[in-house]
Parts: C-alpha cells; sequence; structure tokens
C-alpha cells in the first residue's frame, strides 16, 4: 500500500489512498472521498447505479430515495448506456480440437460452439458512469460555476488549492477567536454567494438548486452528530479538520466511522435535504435584502475571511 495513508478505524480495504493521475475523479467531493477509499471503483470508471446507491447509503447514511434521486440525476446528465452481453466473455471460448477427428465431426463441434456463443448472447443493459465524465459543462449538466473549491468555466476534477485555502480561511474566526474554528450553515450560504457574486454569469435556475442542494447536503452530513439533539442546529460548525480532509484532500474525515464519529448517526432523508437547501436559499436570500435595503442601491459584497461579517463594495 505505497501512496496510501493508513487511515484509523477504516477497515483494511478501505484505507485512503491518492488518486493515481490515471484514474477518473469527479467535481464532487463525495464521490471522490469514496473513491479513494474503494467504496466505488478506486479507478473512478465503470460505477454502476445500483453501487452508487448502495455506497452512498453505506458511508454518508443517506437514505435510499435521496441516493436514488442523487445518483438518477447525475446518470441521467453524464452516465453512459451501453449493452453487455456475457457473449463478451465467451467470444474466446475454445473451439475443442481434441475428440473426434473426421471432418463432419469436426464441423459438427465448430456449429455447437457458435450455436453456444449465439445463445449465450443474452445482452444486458449497463448504466454505468465515469466520475470525470461529471465534469463535463452544459446547460444540461451538473457541473455549474461558483462552487466552493472548483473553478469558474474549466472542467475541474479536484479541488482547486487556491480555492481551498480561501475557503478554510473562512472557517477562520478572528473576530470570535473563541468560538469553534469551522463552518456553520450560514457560513456555507455566505460564502455560496460570495462565489456566486464572482463568477462570471449567473446560475440557471437548475444550476442554483444544485449548488444549494450541495451546499445543504454537504453540511448534513458533516455536522457533528449528537444523539438526542433536535435536527435544526443551523448553527453547528463543522470542525475546521473534516473540512480540510473532505473539501481539502477529498477522504473520509478521521474516526468517521467510530462511535461519535462524524458520519451521521440518523439517516438523511430527502425531506432533510431539501429543507436545508431551501434554508441556504433563504439565508442567502435574506442578506442581499438587507443590504439593499440598507444602501439603496445594488451592491457586489464580499465576505472576507478575516471575519465573519459581510464587507460592502459599491461599484
Ligand atoms: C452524500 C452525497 C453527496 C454529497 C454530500 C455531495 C456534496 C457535494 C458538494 C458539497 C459539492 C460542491 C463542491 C464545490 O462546491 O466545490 C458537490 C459537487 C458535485 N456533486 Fe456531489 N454530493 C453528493 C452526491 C453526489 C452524487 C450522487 C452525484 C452524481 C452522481 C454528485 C455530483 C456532483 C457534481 C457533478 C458536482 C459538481 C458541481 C459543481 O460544479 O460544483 N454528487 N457535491
Amino acid at each position: 500500500m505505497a501512496a496510501s495513508a493508513r487511515t484509523k478505524g477504516f477497515p483494511d480495504k478501505h484505507h485512503f489512498i491518492p488518486p493515481k493521475p490515471s484514474q477518473s475523479r469527479s467535481p464532487c467531493p463525495a464521490l471522490n472521498a469514496m473513491a479513494n477509499h474503494g467504496y466505488i471503483s478506486r479507478e473512478g470508471t465503470q460505477v454502476t447505479f445500483f453501487n452508487l446507491i448502495i455506497a452512498l447509503v453505506e458511508v454518508y447514511n443517506i437514505s435510499v430515495p435521496l441516493a436514488f434521486l442523487l445518483a438518477f440525476v447525475g446518470f441521467l446528465t453524464c452516465g453512459r448506456l451501453s449493452f453487455y452481453s456475457s457473449a463478451d466473455d465467451s467470444q474466446n471460448l475454445p473451439i475443442p480440437q481434441s475428440g473426434p477427428s473426421t471432418s463432419a465431426s469436426k464441423l459438427l463441434l465448430h456449429a455447437l460452439a457458435k450455436l453456444r456463443r449465439v445463445r449465450s448472447f443474452r445482452p444486458h443493459l449497463w448504466w454505468t458512469l465515469d466520475l470525470a465524465s461529471l465534469s463535463e459543462r452544459g446547460a444540461t449538466k451538473i457541473t455549474h460555476d461558483a462552487s466552493l473549491v472548483h473553478p469558474n468555466t474549466l472542467p475541474s476534477t479536484s479541488p482547486d488549492r487556491g480555492l481551498v485555502s480561501s475557503f478554510l480561511g473562512y472557517a477562520v474566526d478572528q473576530v470570535h477567536p473563541k468560538r469553534q474554528l469551522g463552518l456553520t450553515l450560514v457560513d456555507i450560504a455566505h460564502l455560496h454567494a460570495s462565489r456566486e457574486a464572482s463568477s462570471p454569469s449567473p446560475l440557471s435556475s437548475f444550476q442554483e438548486q444544485i449548488a444549494l442542494g450541495e451546499c445543504g447536503l454537504a453540511w448534513l452530513v458533516l455536522r457533528p452528530h449528537f444523539l438526542n439533539r433536535k435536527a435544526s442546529e443551523q448553527e453547528d460548525v463543522i470542525p475546521l479538520c473534516v473540512l480540510e480532509q473532505w473539501f481539502g484532500e477529498e477522504r473520509l474525515p478521521e474516526g468517521w466511522w467510530d462511535v461519535g464519529g462524524s458520519r451521521p448517526i440518523r439517516q438523511v432523508g430527502l425531506l432533510e435535504a431539501r429543507r436545508r437547501a431551501e434554508d441556504v436559499g433563504k439565508i442567502i436570500h435574506d442578506a442581499s435584502q438587507w443590504y439593499v435595503f440598507l444602501l439603496g442601491t445594488p451592491v457586489f459584497f464580499f465576505l472576507l475571511p478575516a471575519s465573519r461579517s459581510i464587507f460592502l463594495l459599491y461599484l
């Protein structure tokens, strides 16, 4: 296991191994982390629809309907349909050379072998996904501008170092140094808004919904999980080290599977994911209303890493 980092608490075959350049990866930290730990193909190619659903449910403890929906959108926009038949494997079945030696019996054997190939041609429809295909851009694709740690306009399959460091910079609160280092749902919403404000063109409504969903879902699966705690703590902070490992290195955070570790204890369902995406949209909307009201003029705002306040600049 040369390039692997032995990650405490992971079974042997699921240790973190950073991807080789030849391996296919996506712009999604959730999928890349699963491939880097071998919960889906480490090659990142020919991931099948049901394997992806099973892995999403197992690793992130999301519900089957939510996993189904996420996988379905990914496969629909970037997946590949192909026919596979067991005959593909049997094309090279040897035609027996031994046995009867008369030419009639040889002919018969050849005919039988051919018949066996024809009979074994039972085509199956395969729906597979290469992770890198998710980085394709276009109106009907998922990948969009204003990502948290991926650059605008370019197909990207690994986090951008510069964007990761400014993203993590927001998690360091110099105004309230006693506060735990990390990001709340509100911080993530503001970060998304600031990335959108600096992107070359506004997101389509489909891509905006996707982006809000990603913010909400990331918070749901990474925030600290306590038993007997209400699900509505928007102020729960995703710790800095978890952000670094998941967004920056695309690995499952240390202690993921431990009791009291980062993996969600309660299953994350479709309605909850939708509610969080709406929360993110509302946080952004409320913030923008407030600034427009305050200044009575269109404004362009930045979130500065030094603090969690929003600094406004007139255009
Ligand atoms: C637990 C499940 C998942 C979580 C928590 C998750 C989370 C995220 C997050 C946070 C991002 C944004 C990265 C950034 O802004 O830099 C992202 C991006 C993306 N995800 Fe996922 N994801 C999940 C499942 C999936 C699935 C199943 C697919 C498709 C098969 C998918 C496809 C994508 C794509 C294409 C992007 C790139 C969008 C962009 O341009 O930012 N994700 N995901």
